[in-house]
């Protein structure tokens, strides 16, 4: 199957699909969006009320955060792909059930593979949990790198969570920080592959 068809037959599955019980609260399902070769690849939770009905992860005001410290690192969001743990509203945005995580994750791994990001942010702690480690919480694995498989894993503040709480937007500042240094690493690391 070419790469194109391997997303459609993806995308069609996931808004077909009936796997955990958050299928029947659904407007409408988001799988994800962005660049389907992005270096980086962001993983949120889950859709809130406005990704339901347009569609799109992270077009709420947690979304408008998310795209403010993209540019604070001059990172565009057409440049990188952004996903969530599970693809379906959960129900008065409630955190996702590690059961559905489990059943989702699925698709997540199938967008990772064909991606092949060189670098995955974790958005908080349901997505440390499917990405990192299963007992993982956010402020113990947030500002480090981790190198498993040939991906860079990196967690951080949910920006819902900093638009709740403000304290913690150093940390985030920093987390960012790290960030646009490793790709100016992995950039560094191209360029030495370079043969002219
Ligand atoms: N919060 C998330 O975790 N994901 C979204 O897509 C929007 C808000
Ligand atoms: Fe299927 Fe995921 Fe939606 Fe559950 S959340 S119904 S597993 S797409």
């Amino acid at each position: 199957m070419s790469e194109d068809s391997e997303w459609t037959a993806l995308e069609n599955e996931i808004a077909g699909c009936t796997l955990c019980p958050l299928w029947r609260g659904r407007n409408r399902t988001v799988p994800g969006e962005g660049n389907r070769h992005a270096r980086v690849m962001f993983v949120g939770e889950g859709p809130g009320a406005q990704e339901d009905l347009q569609g799109r992860p992270f077009v709420g005001a947690a979304g408008q955060l998310l795209d403010r410290m993209l540019e604070s690192i001059h990172l565009d969001r057409k440049e990188v792909y952004i996903a969530n743990v599970v693809k379906c509203r959960p129900p008065q945005n409630r955190t996702p059930t590690e059961g559905e995580a489990e059943i989702c994750l699925r698709y997540l791994r199938r967008q990772t593979a064909l991606i092949r990001p060189r670098i995955i942010v974790c958005l908080g702690t349901p997505a440390a949990r499917a990405v990192i480690s299963p007992d993982a919480r956010i402020s113990a694995v947030r500002g480090k790198w981790i190198e498993r498989k040939g991906f860079w894993l990196l967690g951080t503040y949910h920006p819902a969570a900093l638009l709740r709480d403000e304290r913690h937007k150093v940390a985030a500042w920093n987390d960012l920080v790290m960030l646009r240094e490793k790709l100016r690493e992995l950039d560094m690391e191209a360029q030495d592959d370079e043969v002219f």
